[in-house]
């Protein structure tokens, strides 16, 4: 199956979490990723951002940095931005990474043009959890689990937006 290589962007994505340091922006260089594999990079915009100011202009934690690159993804030049009300409408997929983030960002955008979906709606099969576990206040295995959760829901939600592409495009894909 192929999808026309296009570098229109047709799909706008923001990963959201708490403080911006270590969920939302692992969701987002790990989906980026994904994406780049798939040829579908040039059509996907991902960004992400907290619904909290404390981090505002941070880096990302520097244990989920090295927990992504244990894992094999690099993220340089991230900065920490909280989640504002233009997000409202420049976004086609909100995806808050638990249920507080859910709650916040419904409380915040309300009204907004997006659909916000839960990350855990890509969860793999069997995955008990019910949101993306918090690993601030965890040690390195948590940053670990946190990647490798993501990782192993991501391939599922590009499937899902390939899909949508093709529908968009009115593109058969062979
Ligand atoms: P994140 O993690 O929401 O995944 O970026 C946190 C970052 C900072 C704090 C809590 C969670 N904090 O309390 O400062």
């Amino acid at each position: 199956m192929q999808i026309a290589m296009s570098t229109r962007i047709q799909l706008r994505i923001l990963f959201v979490c708490l403080g911006n340091i270590c969920r939302s922006p692992a969701a987002e260089v790990i989906c980026r990723a994904m994406l780049q594999k798939v040829g579908m990079a040039g059509q996907v915009m991902v960004d992400s951002c907290g619904t909290a100011s404390y981090h505002v202009g941070s880096k990302p934690d520097a244990r989920m940095l090295s927990a992504l690159e244990r894992a094999g993804f690099r993220y340089d030049g991230h900065r920490a931005r909280q989640l504002r009300k233009e997000d409202r409408t420049r976004f086609d997929l909100i995806v808050p990474q638990d249920s507080e983030n859910m709650r916040d960002v419904q409380q915040l955008l309300h009204g907004t043009s997006a659909r916000v979906v839960p990350m855990r709606a890509w969860f793999p099969a069997g995955c008990s959890l019910r949101e993306v576990p918090d690993p601030y206040y965890g040690g390195a295995a948590d940053f670990d689990g946190v990647v490798q959760l993501l990782a192993d829901s991501m391939p599922q939600l590009v499937k899902e937006l390939r899909a949508e592409l093709s529908a968009r495009d009115g593109n058969s894909t062979v």
